[in-house]
């Protein structure tokens, strides 16, 4: 199936690694070119050098819990000027997440602020002046990566969950506000993704059964109806199918890819 993608610009925030880097892979095998962010300039250099892209990749560093770095790094890849950067975006894929499962009790305000910091605003600063810039071009679509702990409360992730939750909202909502502007914009929640964050995860849950007397719960995936956890390049392939003109009725949608891990409807 050809998605029309060839030539497009895409930026994938959170692209060093786990599921960004699988969306890189993935929009690159369409014939996109890509700009990759995240913080460490290193493991970004390091990433982009390790793809066989020619010239159809560029990074920039920026920690998107500042607004002002996040802007900074959205004009820098819309730069056309002498090959700076590939000029407009034609599409927005937000992967750039930490927010740190902790046990309840270790929830201070602190904590909760840094969840929204880390999960919410680094989402929210890059998507609302892309979707602004889109808008005046009458043209754009963002696929934010936010997760299924938006929709159902884990006591491991209440404060990532309660930002997943926001940022779910802020999508439904921008998608309506900017539809008729030509902006397409949607939420994916995957389940458990074969990824470092997994493993943490797995740790914040060991350590809250242990504090709870319970035994230690079984290998990631495990248990899920499917027996595994999803890799990255299956929720890669839905990302590229939702950022792509084959997808044009699709916006405001919140698609659940947890392997049916949460059966409702
Ligand atoms: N893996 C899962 O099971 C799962 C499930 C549901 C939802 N999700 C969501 O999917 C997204 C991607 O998850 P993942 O597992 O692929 O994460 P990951 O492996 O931890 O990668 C996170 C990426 O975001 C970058 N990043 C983190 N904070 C940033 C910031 N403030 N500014 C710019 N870049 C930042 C990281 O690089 P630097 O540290 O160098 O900045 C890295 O490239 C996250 O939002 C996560 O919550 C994941």
């Amino acid at each position: 199936m050809d998605l029309g993608l060839a030539g497009r610009h895409v930026l994938v925030t959170g692209a060093s690694r786990g599921i960004g880097f699988a969306c890189v892979q993935a929009f690159l095998a369409e014939g996109a070119k890509v700009t990759m962010l995240s913080r460490d300039e290193t493991a970004l250099c390091a990433a982009a050098q390790s793809l066989d892209a020619g010239g159809r990749v560029l990074w920039r560093a920026a920690d998107l819990r500042d607004p002002a770095s996040a802007l900074a790094a959205l004009e820098s890849a819309e730069a056309a000027e002498a090959g700076a950067g590939f000029g407009p975006l034609d599409v927005l894929v937000n992967c750039a997440g930490a927010a740190r499962r902790r046990p309840p009790d270790e929830l201070d305000a602190a904590a909760w602020n840094d969840a929204m910091q880390a999960k919410f605003f680094s989402y929210i600063h890059i998507m609302s002046p892309a979707v602004q810039r889109m808008a005046a071009r009458g043209a754009g679509c963002v696929v934010n990566v936010v997760g299924a702990g938006g929709k159902v409360a884990n006591p491991t992730h209440l404060a990532g969950g309660a930002a997943n939750a926001a940022l779910l909202l802020a999508s439904a909502g921008m998608a309506a506000a900017y539809a008729r502007q030509g902006v397409r914009i949607n939420a994916l929640n995957p389940g458990q993704v074969a990824t470092d964050r997994l493993r943490q995860r797995h740790e914040a849950e060991a350590r809250l059964a242990s504090l709870e007397g319970r035994p230690p719960p079984a290998a990631p995936g495990a248990a899920l109806p499917l027996g595994r956890p999803a890799e990255p390049r299956e929720i890669a392939d839905m990302v590229v199918f939702l950022a792509s003109p084959r997808a044009s009725y699709v916006t405001g949608a919140t698609i659940a890819m947890d392997g049916a891990t949460t059966p409702m409807i």
